[in-house]
């Protein structure tokens, strides 16, 4: 039977190109579990509110139950011409348990539901990312501990600055993750209310109880507002916006380990199982993971940039429009999780080459600062003094030289100052 349920004001069925065009199952059925357990949770009300009867009421959960496991097994093919993960839940019910099943959809649209559906999973794989989120700051601090004492020159406009150790570098990127997870909660904070009984956009006659529906899925609260409720694509937007910066700052870490990777740094080595070799080149190892990471960030922000198009100037009420929310987020999900799980991996099978960092942090100028900072402690004005080590700069780059390789002599022609200081730091 291809007539959809809406077939009583249709004279005839649709084409095969509109079924075709028309369907989100083919994506959407992503959402299974959700919609099981938000329709268990409106069946479980109705009865309580006298809607449908205990009887019925039971009929459905269990009928649903046994599409969950069969979903769960792949015991059951979906189709294209039932539209979407609802309708197609909804057919198989009915074809489950029989006509009880006509009464499920009372009170509700699927325009409440697929807002439900869709706000439970993004709650749900909110925990999954910061578990991931977790993980790596977990790792981060693991590796950090062996490297309070590692020296490495700093960066900035990718040219030697100062001194830093490993350490605080990596704890950088940890202070970068732990704000993305509490970012994550800000977010989950807000979305936490649920659509369910906000109908088509008005609501219902019908004597429901949201409060319970929304108390029962773990909400907070419900979407005051029925408009608000099925028009409201915020939560997907500030997903995706967190996602993009969690997405930023591995693209960050990534670029820093592909530079570090390379021959002219050799801060770190590439362990042979997250590196790859090249068909023709002998003498390849590239870092393709961190790689394929810094390429990845074009499709989140593409991802944001696809849902914040579909929103704007989008008339209020449901619109079909946002059918298409949907592909960006699942991508969206999939892909940072993916990438966060694989960093996670490949951070912790680096090598990280401290003789190199040492000898890079020795054979360089990344110490003016700190002796600077000497002579201003012995009185010498900052602007003096930042003009001294300058002068000491330029002799030691004409001459070939570090400070450590200074004669008394030759520091005293620039400053009597500089001698004494210069065995400070070093
Ligand atoms: N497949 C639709 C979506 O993903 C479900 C909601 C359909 N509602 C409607 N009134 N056509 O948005």
């Amino acid at each position: 039977n291809s007539s959809p349920v809406w077939g009583g004001r249709f004279k005839k069925p649709l084409a095969q190109k509109t079924v075709k065009f028309n369907e989100s199952i083919s994506f959407d059925k992503k959402l299974a579990q959700f919609d099981i357990l938000g329709s268990q949770a409106h069946a479980e009300m109705l009865a309580k509110q006298g809607i449908i009867s205990e009887f019925e009421s039971h009929a459905i959960i269990n009928g649903l139950k046994k599409i969950s496991k069969k979903i769960n097994s792949n015991k059951i093919e979906f189709s294209e011409e039932a539209e979407d993960i609802h309708m197609n839940i909804e057919l198989f019910l009915i074809k489950e348990i029989g006509d009880t099943a006509k009464k499920l959809h009372t009170g509700r649209s699927r325009n409440d539901q697929v807002a439900l559906d869709l706000r439970l999973y993004v709650k749900h794989e909110i925990q999954n990312i910061q578990n991931l989120l977790n993980n790596l700051n977990i790792s981060i601090e693991h590796i950090a501990y062996f490297h309070k004492e590692t020296i490495l020159p700093g960066y900035t406009h990718l040219q030697k600055a100062q001194p830093i150790t490993l350490e605080k570098y990596l704890k950088a990127y940890q202070s970068m993750f732990l704000r993305d997870t509490t970012r994550l909660n800000d977010c989950l904070v807000r979305m936490d209310y649920s659509p369910l009984g906000a109908g088509a956009l008005a609501g219902t006659s019908l004597p429901i109880d949201r409060e319970f529906t929304a108390k029962k899925l773990g909400f907070n609260g419900v979407i005051e507002n029925s408009i608000d409720a099925v028009s409201d694509r915020d939560f997907i937007i500030e997903f995706i916006s967190a996602a993009s910066i969690i997405i930023t700052h591995l693209s960050r870490f990534s670029e820093d380990m592909i530079i570090w990777a390379t021959e002219e740094f050799n801060f770190i080595k590439l362990d042979d199982a997250y590196a790859t070799g090249s068909s023709l080149m002998p003498n390849k190892k590239n870092p393709d993971i961190p790689e394929l990471i810094r390429g990845k960030t074009g499709r989140i922000f593409g991802n944001l940039m696809g849902i914040l198009t579909v929103m704007k100037a989008l008339p209020l009420g449901y619109n079909k429009d946002l059918q298409e929310d949907k592909e960006g987020l699942f991508d969206t999900v999939e892909t940072i999780k993916n990438c966060l799980d694989i960093f996670n991996d490949f951070l912790n099978s680096i090598t990280f080459q401290t003789d190199n960092m040492k000898i890079s942090a020795t054979n360089s100028y990344i110490w003016s600062t700190h002796l600077l900072e000497q002579l201003v402690k012995q009185g010498i004005a900052f602007r003096i003094a930042h003009e001294i080590i300058g002068n000491l700069v330029i002799y030691c780059l004409d001459n070939n030289k570090y400070f450590s390789q200074l004669t008394k002599e030759e520091c005293d022609k620039i400053s009597p100052h500089i001698f004494s200081s210069i065995k400070l730091i070093h």
